[in-house]
């Protein structure tokens, strides 16, 4: 087990511990921080597995507890659904200075993090994220979110947790697709900044895309690391935490094209579909090797992701460009890409011509 301490000028800093066991021993780690009630929060696949232990060894520590589980994919980050959490914590009389425990994937930690960021102006939360892309990106740094209808995450919150408990065991229940899709994230982190760690997950540690715990334990850990470094110096994303949007600007207009439900691309897939995308494309502009961009293919492919359009669909280069660039009016306009110049050295593109990643779009297969 390691711990991690993420910290920075605008947050109180918190502890991210990684390992075995820890669900086992979370009402314990989770007791100072529980003055009184505690609302967990999970979804009804991840309430039926883990729920029943965390919430009687809560009540062992002498905590008044209440589930609210909500239906499992992304349609739960809604004004709905977030309308409907909140009423539940209102009538199990939580207060300010009660905790709401995330336990779940992406979907739950975004939702319930924004619930606690607003019930009474903000109370404490715990996140103990069960699926990989939990543990190695959206449970650490603060972000939380629901969708509307005019796109993902357009109404959050920065609202950091008190704790992270990532317990490795709990990625034995996950289906391989999601093991894979949180993988794409770790594989990020290396492509981003640590080409030393790139090379050990495309190497010794590949087991970890296929779920051998000792590769997903160093993997968590040092992805953890990685964001947590990053989020400490720009939480708001001022500047640098930008870097970890890697693969993401094309990846969320695959996925608007494509609609965001469960049997889609996961999101991790279609982010090393963007990671791909973006390393061809700084490969075409001349800023890093074709080597580069061929090996980044490789390493994806070898873990099972998609590294090229036709894999996820057919899609229309004007379309994607408009989602891209985040409006349909700037379509001639310039966009904001994370580029690379080598495998763990990438960086934030401002004002890049729309002409250009047209041509490549079209190039790349999208009509
Ligand atoms: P998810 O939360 O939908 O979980 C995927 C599926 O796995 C669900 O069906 C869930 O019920 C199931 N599951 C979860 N844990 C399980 C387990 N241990 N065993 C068996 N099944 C399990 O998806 P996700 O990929 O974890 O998260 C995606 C979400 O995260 C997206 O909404 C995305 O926007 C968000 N996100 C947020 C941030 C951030 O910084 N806040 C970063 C990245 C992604
Ligand atoms: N997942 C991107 C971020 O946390 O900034």
């Amino acid at each position: 087990m390691k711990t991690l301490e993420v910290s920075g000028a605008g947050f109180r800093p918190y502890q991210v511990a990684v390992g075995s066991g820890l669900l086992a021993t979370a009402a314990q780690r989770i007791a100072p921080f529980a003055k009184g009630r505690v609302a967990v929060i999970s979804d009804q696949t991840v309430a039926g597995l883990y729920a029943d232990a965390l919430l009687d060894g809560l009540r062992g520590t002498g905590a008044e507890t209440t589930l609210v589980a909500v239906p499992p994919g992304e349609s739960s980050k809604s004004f709905g659904q977030l309308e409907q959490v909140m009423d539940d914590l209102l009538a199990f009389g939580l207060d300010r200075r009660d905790l709401v425990v995330a336990l779940g994937g992406g979907v739950v930690g975004d939702l319930a993090g924004l619930a606690a960021a607003l019930y009474m102006r903000g109370i404490d939360f715990v996140q103990i994220p069960t699926t990989l892309l939990a543990q190695v990106d959206s449970s650490v740094g603060g972000k939380t979110a629901i969708d509307t209808p005019r796109g993902k995450n357009m109404v959050g919150a920065f609202h950091q947790p008190r704790l992270v408990l990532a317990d490795i065991d709990a990625l034995s229940t996950l289906p391989a697709k999601q093991v894979r899709s949180g993988w794409a994230e770790v594989l990020k982190h290396g492509l981003i900044c640590d080409a030393p760690f790139f090379d050990w997950l495309a190497g010794e540690g590949a087991g970890g895309a296929r779920g051998d715990p000792a590769s997903l334990e160093h993997a968590v850990v040092r992805s953890v690391e990685i964001k947590s470094a990053i989020v400490g110096e720009d939480e708001k994303e001022a500047g640098k935490r930008a870097l970890l949007n890697l693969g993401h600007t094309f990846g969320h207009a695959i996925e608007a094209e494509l609609g965001f439900e469960e049997a889609a691309l996961a999101h991790g897939e279609a982010v090393a579909l963007g990671c791909a995308l973006a390393f061809r494309f700084s490969a075409r502009e001349g800023l890093c090797t074709d080597d580069d961009a061929r090996r980044v293919e490789a390493v994806l492919k070898a873990a099972g992701l998609p590294t090229r359009l036709s894999e996820a669909g057919q899609f229309d280069a004007d379309r994607l460009l408009a989602l891209m660039a985040g409006d349909k009016k700037a379509e001639g306009g310039a966009l904001t890409l994370v580029l690379a110049r080598a495998i763990g050295d990438a960086f934030v593109a401002k004002g890049v011509a729309a002409e250009p990643v047209r041509a490549f779009l079209r190039d790349e297969g999208a009509t």
